[in-house]
């Protein structure tokens, strides 16, 4: 598939990026490259008032009078969150140019003697069930059109089963693989699936999943603004999937010659209490 990615929408009006989790870390960082390269913008999260915020610092940023900003305040673990969100995109009478299904959270610590259940079904519920949910919703019209980008955030740790975060990396494989077969079964069409893969980025996300004081938690990470333009670029390209980061890539290749037990022990010590 190719297309000229900016400023080629057939309606005339500039195109119009959704961001979930836009409101901080990754997503808000997307924002603000989909901002500044001219698109109208719909960020979603939980939190109003962080949303607001994050609004605010994006309104108006970009060529010609700026971008747009509305903002969709939905819990997407949930189903009724999801149709919630997808109402609002119907709503709103215009295409969806490039979706990124970026929110998402981690839940730290050993599976059999720490971790609570309800939070790795919440986390299941968001990371996957909410992510499947609204592509579903959002994909059909890009057929339809024949148009469109679908951005998957996935991590590093969806190639490096993770020991400490167990459940966390399954969700992220899932959506690696969901990415891949996807971006395969729309390779006819104009719509194109790229898979993110971060590795451990400067953002809330270690704090949110209990895994700070972890040595992944405590090591230096990569600045969320290089992962989201390392992800604009694999946008514009049509790329089927993107690392962000030197480092990450080296990891993500090595990891392609191991056998799945040395992946695990690899990610288990990053992901050990950082004094031990
Ligand atoms: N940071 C890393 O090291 C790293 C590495 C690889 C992949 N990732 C992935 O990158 C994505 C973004 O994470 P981040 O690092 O930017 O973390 P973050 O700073 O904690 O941001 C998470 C975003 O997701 C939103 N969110 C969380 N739960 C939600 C819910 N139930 N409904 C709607 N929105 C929700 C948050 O909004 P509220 O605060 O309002 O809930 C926030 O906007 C995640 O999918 C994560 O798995 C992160």
């Amino acid at each position: 598939m190719s297309m000229d990615f900016e400023n080629d929408n057939a309606s005339g009006l500039r195109p119009l990026a959704v961001v979930t989790g836009g409101s901080k870390g990754i997503g808000f960082e997307l924002a603000r490259e989909f901002a500044e390269h001219g698109y109208d913008l719909v960020i979603c999260a939980e939190d109003v008032g962080v949303l607001g915020e994050a609004a605010q610092a994006l309104s108006g940023l970009g060529p010609d009078a700026g971008s747009q900003v509305r903002t969709v305040s939905a819990d997407l673990s949930t189903y009724e969150g999801v149709e919630q969100l997808a109402g609002e995109l119907q709503a709103l009478g215009r295409p969806i140019d490039v979706l990124a299904a970026n929110a998402g959270v981690g839940v730290g610590g050993d599976f059999a003697r720490e971790t609570d259940l309800d939070d790795e079904l919440h986390m299941i519920e968001l990371n996957v069930s909410g992510q499947v949910h609204l592509i579903k919703r959002v994909v059909r019209e890009m057929v339809e059109r024949d148009r469109g980008q679908i951005l998957i955030t996935s991590s590093i740790a969806g190639v490096l089963p993770g020991p400490r975060e167990a459940v966390y990396a399954a969700t992220k494989a899932f959506l690696r693989s969901f990415g891949h077969a996807l971006r395969n079964e729309l390779s006819d069409t104009g719509v194109g699936v790229t898979v993110l893969m971060p590795g451990p980025t400067e953002t809330e996300f270690f704090e949110r999943a209990g895994l700070e004081d972890t040595r992944a938690g405590q090591m230096n990470k990569d600045d969320p603004a290089m992962v989201a333009k390392a992800a604009f670029h694999a946008l514009e390209h049509d790329r089927a999937q993107v690392v962000a980061g030197v480092k990450n890539k080296v990891q993500v290749g090595m990891a392609a010659a191991m056998p799945d037990t040395a992946k695990a022990a690899f990610h288990g010590e990053m992901t050990k209490p950082a004094k031990e």
